[in-house]
């Protein structure tokens, strides 16, 4: 199982980023939460594009940053909410004002960017993903799940990503 330390996969390039974002799409469920943690351009939203593929969204080409929409919903096999916590007091603010009911309504996949800005808002089966750029270029992408029953396919997670 996975351990709290969580499974780390490698992507060497962008490409690599958006495969791993797809495998998880193809794997979550309505429901489910995905909070996105790392610096400035690590590759959160590629990732998101990524997932959005895997998800069957009607328009995974529409995926994109979110910071000043704060929150964008995407039609699909599984629909996504993408949300983006930049902007943590904006975030917040929409959550408590009956956002957060909207969108457990949706019967969505979830996913946040910045998620680590607004960690206490977020459910406690969320699915954590950081995500590090490395000296050679590419990414490290660590996945963590607090209660790992509920994403028993991430022992299934490869390794390594070209
Ligand atoms: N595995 C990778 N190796 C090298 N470059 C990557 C990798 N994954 C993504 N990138 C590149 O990193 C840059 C930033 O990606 P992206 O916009 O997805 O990051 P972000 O974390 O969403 O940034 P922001 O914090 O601005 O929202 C892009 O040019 C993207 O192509
Ligand atoms: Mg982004």
């Amino acid at each position: 199982m996975p351990s709290a330390e969580g499974v780390a996969v490698l992507a060497d390039d962008p490409a690599a980023t958006e495969r791993c974002g797809a495998w998880f799409g193809t794997r979550l469920l309505p429901g489910d939460t995905v909070g996105l943690v790392g610096d400035l351009g690590a590759g959160k939203t590629t990732f998101v594009r990524g997932l959005g593929q895997g998800l069957g969204l009607f328009d995974p080409e529409a995926v994109a940053s979110p910071t000043y929409l704060l929150v964008v919903e995407h039609e699909g096999r599984v629909p996504l909410v993408h949300a983006d916590a930049y902007l943590p007091g904006k975030l917040a603010g929409f959550l408590d004002d009956g956002g957060l009911e909207y969108l457990l309504e949706r019967r969505a996949a979830v996913v946040v960017e910045w998620a680590d800005r607004i960690r206490n808002m977020l459910p406690e089966n969320t699915l954590w993903i950081h995500l590090e750029s490395l000296p050679q270029g590419g990414r490290r992408l660590t996945a963590v799940a607090a209660d790992a029953t509920a994403f028993p396919w991430l022992v299934e997670l490869p390794k390594i990503w070209v």
